[in-house]
């Protein structure tokens, strides 16, 4: 079986030739994402793998589905890049759900210790020999409150995290886990109590602009926020704002808004053309890197053994418990959730 892999990076391909030789599947590798003018390239493949970047909308599914392409395998967690709803009756949708939340966590934490405690300042003084301790001061997180919003694999690790450090941990999730022995509040208290806040909810229409203007009118003064989940959580020029009025005490960011055009790729040497970005980037408590939070060597494994048995269950038995319940197109609230389609 071939599959046309959109989006192709060096460190995706040693996994998945590997896996592929293992399993009779033949991957074409392109570094173009899918979309409307690329999705030619999925001519005689029976299925594509994509990434977070890559367009799954209602003209792409459709020209897919003229070409023949019967399944969409993506190779991450996220599904937000898909127009479920326009799947249904047309294409298989597969996606990894799960396959390493403590990259993503400990990324989460990596970030937020860098900020606060000014590691990136201090990295490149040192690396300059300038031994000076001015404007390094940062802050215990012992003792501090963490919001967490979205309680699910990630969120629950970064829960166990910010513990370790002796913070006090509330959070925020649409559907609590009962029993779980977390603190729950509102979003709303959450915002307001809460010294660091991470998200680590889906992006849906619900979710789109969560932490926007208003929110961050609510926050505590100096708050942190980090977002390792997906960029229209946070309206970019809202936090920008919060930024200069001093109102945010710092942002770690692994995704952006408008990532699709700009991350993955190399711009050192040209302009930057998104002034946002360029302005957010430019302070010195902004840190950014570009969706970098999965790629630990335990994660890329995992997601290639996971996308070709997602890929090979759904061929040879006709159902894989990774499928998406497009129908409906919630994996969370669906009556059936992942142990099968809602339809
Ligand atoms: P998960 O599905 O295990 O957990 C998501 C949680 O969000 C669930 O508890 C769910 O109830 C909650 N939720 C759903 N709607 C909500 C709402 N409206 N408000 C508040 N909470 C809501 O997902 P997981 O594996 O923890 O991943 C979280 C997110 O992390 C993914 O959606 C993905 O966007 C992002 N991600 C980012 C990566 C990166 O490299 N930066 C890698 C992997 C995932």
């Amino acid at each position: 079986m071939k599959i046309a892999f959109f989006d192709a990076k060096p460190y995706d391909l040693p996994a998945f030739k590997a896996e592929g030789e293992k399993n009779g599947l033949e991957f074409i590798f392109y570094d173009t994402k899918l979309n409307i003018d690329t999705v030619a390239l999925a001519a005689g493949c029976k299925a594509v793998c994509v990434f977070v970047n890559d367009t799954v909308d209602s003209s792409v599914i459709d020209r897919l589905c003229d070409l023949g392409v019967k399944i969409v395998a993506l190779r991450c967690a996220g599904y937000n890049n898909v127009d479920l709803e326009h799947c249904f009756k047309k294409l298989h949708v597969v996606h990894v759900p799960a396959y390493s939340p403590y990259a993503v966590a400990e990324h989460a934490m990596a970030l937020l210790l860098t900020s606060i405690r000014r590691i990136h300042k201090a990295y490149i003084r040192t690396k300059d020999f300038n031994f000076s301790l001015s404007g390094l001061t940062g802050f215990d997180l012992h003792g501090k409150t963490a919001g967490i919003i979205g309680t699910g694999r990630i969120g629950r690790v970064f829960i166990d995290i910010c513990r370790g450090f002796g913070m006090n941990v509330i959070a925020y999730d649409k559907f609590p886990a009962e029993g779980a022995g977390i603190d729950y509040v509102s979003l709303d208290e959450l915002l307001e109590r809460s010294d660091v806040i991470s998200l680590h909810c889906p992006l849906t229409e619900e979710t789109h602009h969560l932490i926007d203007s208003s929110a961050i009118d609510r926050l505590k003064t100096g708050a942190v926020i980090i977002n390792t989940s997906r960029g229209a959580l946070i309206d970019a020029e809202a936090l920008l704002e919060g930024i200069k009025k001093r109102k945010v005490g710092a942002a770690c960011l692994d995704v952006y808004e408008e990532e699709s055009d700009v991350f993955f790729r190399d711009f050192s040497g040209h302009i930057m053309s998104d002034d946002t970005l360029a302005r957010l980037i430019s302070m010195p408590n902004v840190i950014v890197t570009s969706h970098q939070a999965f790629l630990t060597e335990e994660a890329l494994e995992n997601i290639a053994e996971t996308t070709v048995a997602n890929i090979l269950d759904l061929n040879e038995n006709g159902y894989c418990e990774n499928e998406l319940c497009y129908r409906c197109g919630k994996v969370e609230d669906c009556k059936k959730g992942r142990s099968g389609r809602c339809f």
